[in-house]
């Protein structure tokens, strides 16, 4: 029996988690698969129930589980709450203790969506790239990190980027076995011109090439990077890029292809064990309402039966009914369109459930 933790979270982290569970039951039942869920409260939730984001009956939880499925952490009620017991330390307390390293980000343009992205069709049509973002290094935990106050009395922030070599081999080899599995089309993605550290980083990129002869390796500024993504995205296949960089880079690939509501993620550490989540966010002004786009969630649920379970072709009949769900021309207010028809969480949730008997 796998066990999968889920972590609804906060604000739509509900509603989108609960179509996402009808799903997995129905391809539990479908094809038999032997998975047992439990779940636990994160971030701002967490925070409520417990006085901490992440509180340590839910670390042990996903700790024991085969996989983890999160809904979305934060809202404006925890915002001037102390850096130390925010609602995202939930989430980056589950990637450090959990050592999530690899952040597996795809932003793919469904055909059916391409009047939904701001750029134009021909821009964006056929776009697949995959973004692997490192997850638990660099500037986001680099030590030391805080705010202090000057002989002068003036406060200054600061925080360390930093990689140690082992880090930036560890998540280019997924990122070279990821782009040998796709198009072979790697692009390394650094600041070179000024930080030290990413000389480091493309370094170790060059290093590694030479055992991945399939794989065509190319390195890009990360400014450029962002300008070439809305300029020419279908010039990518695979982007490795450092933990910010790839959190500003992947919402920005994540747009192209229309709505951030269908954009699952992979989180998944050195054993394929994953922590799986949609890349929107927990979108308090629309909470409760019946309003969230359950797609990428349901779409988390595909990646995750495809990385930790094993479930490959559970993983497809879900990819395949929410691609005959959005033929069908049904559609959350965030990729309507003139001439579709317009549903609401549930009813998305109701569309894949019964497309799945389809496929
Ligand atoms: C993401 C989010 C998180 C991040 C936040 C919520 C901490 O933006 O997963 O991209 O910055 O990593
Ligand atoms: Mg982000």
């Amino acid at each position: 029996m796998k066990k999968v933790l889920v972590l609804p979270g906060d604000g739509i982290g509900h509603e989108i988690v609960a179509e996402a569970l009808r799903v997995l039951d129905v391809v539990k039942g479908r094809f038999g698969l032997a998975i047992e869920t439990d779940s636990a409260l994160v971030g701002g939730s967490a925070i409520d129930a417990t006085g901490v984001p992440l509180p340590e009956e839910t670390l042990t939880k996903a700790k024991e589980a085969d996989a983890i499925l999160l809904g979305a952490v934060g809202g404006p009620k925890w915002d001037d709450l102390d850096m130390a017991i925010r609602p995202e330390k939930g989430l980056l307390g589950l990637r450090s203790n959990l050592q999530l390293f690899a952040n597996l980000r795809p932003a793919i343009l469904y055909p059916q969506l391409a009047d939904a992205s701001s750029l134009k069709p021909e821009i964006v049509s056929g776009l697949d790239i995959l973004i692997v973002r490192e997850l638990t290094g660099g500037i986001y935990f680099g030590q030391p990190r805080g705010i202090r106050t000057l002989e002068s009395g003036e406060r200054e922030g600061f925080n360390t980027y930093v990689y140690s070599e082992s880090e930036i081999e560890r998540i280019g080899r997924v990122a070279f076995e990821a782009a040998r599995k796709r198009g072979g089309r790697l692009c390394s993605v650094d600041k070179h011109n000024v930080l030290e550290v990413t000389v480091l980083w493309r370094e170790i990129m060059d290093t590694l090439a030479p055992e991945y002869p399939d794989v065509e390796l190319s390195h890009m500024y990360v400014d450029n990077a962002a300008m070439q993504l809305v300029r020419a995205p279908r010039q990518f296949d695979v982007m490795v890029t450092g933990n910010m960089f790839g959190d500003i880079l992947s919402d920005c690939a994540a747009m192209l292809t229309g709505s951030i509501g269908m954009l699952p993620s992979a989180s998944l550490d050195a054993n394929n064990k994953g922590m799986y989540e949609p890349v929107h966010g927990s979108a308090p002004d629309i909470a409760g309402q019946d309003l969230a786009n359950p797609l990428a969630t349901i779409l988390s649920v595909a990646m995750m039966l495809r990385y930790s379970l094993n479930e490959a072709t559970a993983a497809d009949a879900i990819e395949a009914a929410v691609s005959a769900v959005l033929d069908a021309g049904i559609r959350t207010g965030d990729i309507w369109s003139e001439g579709c028809e317009k549903v609401g969480t549930r009813g998305m949730g109701d569309a894949v459930v019964a497309a799945l008997a389809d496929v």
